[in-house]
C-alpha cells in the first residue's frame, strides 16, 4: 500500500507572519504522525520562511506554480531553480484554477512539468472535470485528454495525480467517496497503460476536504492521499485531516 499524502495548497492566502504562526502550532499538532507524508503549499512569499521553520520536520513545502523556462526576460514568473532555492522540493502544476483565470493548457502544463522534473523538482499534477463536463458524461473524456497532453514524453517517476473535480472545489460538495474511488480506478488503469512502472504514483483526491469526510474518502481503496485548499488553512484542522488519514 502507498504511504499517504495529504497536502495543503494555500492558494493566495497568509502573510509571512501567518505562515510562521501556522507552522509553529500546526508541527506540535502533527510530531507523532509518521505514516502520512505532508506537504504544505504557501504563496511565493512565503515560501522561504516556511522552508525555514519546516527544517528536520520532514514536513515538506511546494510551490503553487512554475515556470517552463529557466531564466530570463520573463516578467512575474518563477523558475523551478528558484523554487528549488526556495527550499521546495515540489510544485502543484496545472490546478484548475491556473487553467481558469490564466488560460493553461495541458501543453503549457506538459512543458512545466517537464521544466520542472529537469531540475529535480517532484510534480503534483491537477486533473478534473467541470459541473457540465460530468454532466454530459465527458468525465473520462476529459481526464484521457488531461493525462495524455500533460503527461506527453514523461516518465512517472516524481510525479503524484491530483483529481480534483471543478465543481467540488470550494463549493461544499465533496465527491462521493464512490465516486472518487470510480475516477481515482479510471486513472490508474490508464496510467498503468501509460507506463507499467506506475504503481508507486500517488493519486489525490481534492474538493472540499474536511476534517469530517477526510475518514470516508481515505478508506477507498484508489484514493492515495488528499489536496487539501479550505481546510487547510488552520492548523487544527490540517492536524485533523492528516490524523485521520491514517490507515
Ligand atoms: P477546497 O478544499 O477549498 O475545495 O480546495 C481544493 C483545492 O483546490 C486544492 O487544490
Amino acid at each position: 500500500m502507498l504511504k499517504p499524502l495529504i497536502a495543503a495548497n494555500w492558494k493566495m492566502n497568509k502573510s509571512i507572519r501567518e505562515t510562521g504562526e501556522f507552522i509553529t502550532s500546526f508541527i506540535r499538532m502533527v510530531k507523532d504522525v509518521t505514516d502520512v507524508d505532508i506537504l504544505i503549499a504557501p504563496p511565493f512569499t512565503s515560501l522561504h520562511s516556511a522552508a525555514q521553520l519546516l527544517n528536520k520536520t520532514g514536513i515538506k513545502v511546494a510551490g503553487q506554480n512554475v515556470y517552463y523556462e529557466e531564466k530570463g526576460a520573463f516578467t512575474g514568473e518563477i523558475s523551478p531553480a528558484m523554487l528549488l532555492d526556495a527550499g521546495c522540493a515540489s510544485v502543484i502544476i496545472g490546478h484548475s484554477e491556473r487553467r481558469q483565470y490564466f488560460s493553461e493548457t495541458n501543453e503549457i502544463v506538459n512543458k512545466k512539468i517537464k521544466t520542472a522534473r529537469k531540475n529535480g523538482l517532484d510534480v503534483i499534477l491537477c486533473i478534473g472535470e467541470s459541473l457540465d463536463e460530468r454532466e454530459k458524461n465527458e468525465t473520462f473524456e476529459v481526464l484521457d485528454k488531461q493525462l495524455a497532453g500533460s503527461l506527453k514524453d514523461l516518465q512517472l517517476d516524481g510525479i503524484t495525480i491530483a483529481y480534483e473535480p471543478i465543481w467540488a472545489i470550494g463549493t461544499g460538495k465533496t465527491a462521493s467517496p464512490e465516486q472518487a474511488n470510480e475516477v481515482h480506478t479510471y486513472i490508474r488503469e490508464w496510467l498503468r497503460k501509460y507506463n507499467p512502472d506506475s504503481e508507486r504514483v500517488r493519486i489525490l483526491y481534492g474538493g472540499s476536504v474536511t476534517p469530517e469526510n477526510t475518514r470516508t474518502l481515505m478508506a477507498q481503496p484508489a484514493v492515495n492521499g488528499a489536496l487539501v485548499g479550505g481546510a487547510s488553512l488552520k492548523p487544527d484542522s490540517f492536524a485533523k485531516i492528516v490524523t485521520e488519514s491514517k490507515s
